[in-house]
């Protein structure tokens, strides 16, 4: 078992397959954004060995991020890897959908076994507009093939941002009326690239709340947690609604997660700039061992949490190249 100086199991890691997108939401990256070279990324064979690193020292749930895990070439087969590999329990993956309606069955039989799509609005225009050159249609179909093979319960993302969706939580919620769906409010974060949107434009999970309850109801509280979610209901509805509230709550006391990035650095904390490099390491001969060891150290130095509210923001990376 992996364990940090404050008792906590790090047991689940999240790992970044690309930094690259074929979307360029104005919450995570500036429109220019520049990407890394494929050399400068982990190439498959690193991934499954770092993998079965992990594994080996008691992590048994992972997530699969980008930039947008779907661009990366031999996807399927990464996929198969990361599941064969013993002490592997959990498989997920979190996607824009834009393409899942042809890679899900796919997925779902290489050993994947859930998905988290982004999907910030159901007005196409608006959808456009937050991610610069997105068709929601495709989304949409994603949606319904993730469904359709099995990669369930299926969970929504949505990032709400001042000015651009914050009224589209009502529309998205009811969703989960008739659908088994969990639908989840993510407060937006502060990274490099587009901090200014990130620091200005933030809607509070308590504000998207109000703003559902004032259509719906009072929200049913589960008193559960799925993950970071704080899982509710609209009285009656199939589905659950969920809340992400890093920013004003954050849950860093039950923080389980690492974050290994494309370039295979290790990230104890999205919300801090601190990282450890393996690839290098790895790429420059060192052993197993010496591996393991730095794997270690680097959870056992685990950041306690975040300090957003004392105004530190990571500056060092955009979204995109964390992996979120
Ligand atoms: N803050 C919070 N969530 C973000 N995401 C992207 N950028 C941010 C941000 N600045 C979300 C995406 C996706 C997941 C990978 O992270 O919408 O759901
Ligand atoms: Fe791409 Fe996801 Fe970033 Fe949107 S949030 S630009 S889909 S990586």
């Amino acid at each position: 078992m992996a364990i940090d100086r404050f008792g906590r199991n790090i047991h689940y890691l999240r790992i970044s397959l690309t930094d690259h997108c074929n979307l360029r939401c104005i919450y995570c990256m500036p429109e220019d954004q520049t990407f890394r070279p494929n050399a400068d990324l982990m190439q498959d064979d690193e991934i499954l060995l770092l993998t079965r690193l992990f594994a080996g020292l008691g992590f048994d749930k992972f997530r699969l991020t980008g930039g947008e895990p779907t661009v990366r070439a031999n996807i399927v087969e990464i996929v198969r890897g990361i599941a064969s590999t013993p002490g592997v329990r959990s498989l997920s993956m979190t996607t824009n959908g834009i393409l899942l309606a042809r890679l899900a069955e796919p997925l779902r039989q290489a050993g994947l076994q859930r998905v988290n799509i982004s999907i910030d609005t159901l007005d196409p225009e608006k959808f456009n507009r937050l991610t610069r050159w997105g068709k929601i249609d495709q989304v949409w179909e994603g949606i319904l093939a993730a469904e359709a093979a099995g990669l369930t319960p299926v969970k929504l993302n949505a990032v709400v941002v001042k000015g651009y969706n914050e009224d589209d939580v009502i529309d998205l919620a009811a969703l989960t009326i008739d659908r088994p769906w969990q639908m989840r409010y993510i407060e937006m974060m502060p990274f490099a690239g587009v901090t200014d949107v990130q620091t200005q434009q933030v809607v509070t999970a308590a504000q998207i709340q109000e703003k559902i309850e004032s259509e719906f109801g009072p929200l049913e509280a589960s008193g559960e947690y799925d993950g970071e979610a704080r899982i509710f209901k609209i009285r009656g509805a199939q589905g659950q609604i969920g809340f992400i509230s890093s920013v004003t709550v954050p849950f860093c006391s039950a923080c389980t997660r690492a974050r290994l990035t494309a370039d295979g650095v290790l990230r104890m904390c999205l919300l801090r700039e601190k990282e450890i490099n393996l690839l290098t390491p790895l790429r420059n001969g060192a052993s197993l061992e010496d591996l393991r060891q730095m794997i270690l150290d680097a959870v056992w130095h685990k950041p306690w949490g975040h300090g957003l509210s004392q105004g530190v923001i990571p500056l060092n990376r955009a979204m995109n190249e964390i992996g979120g």
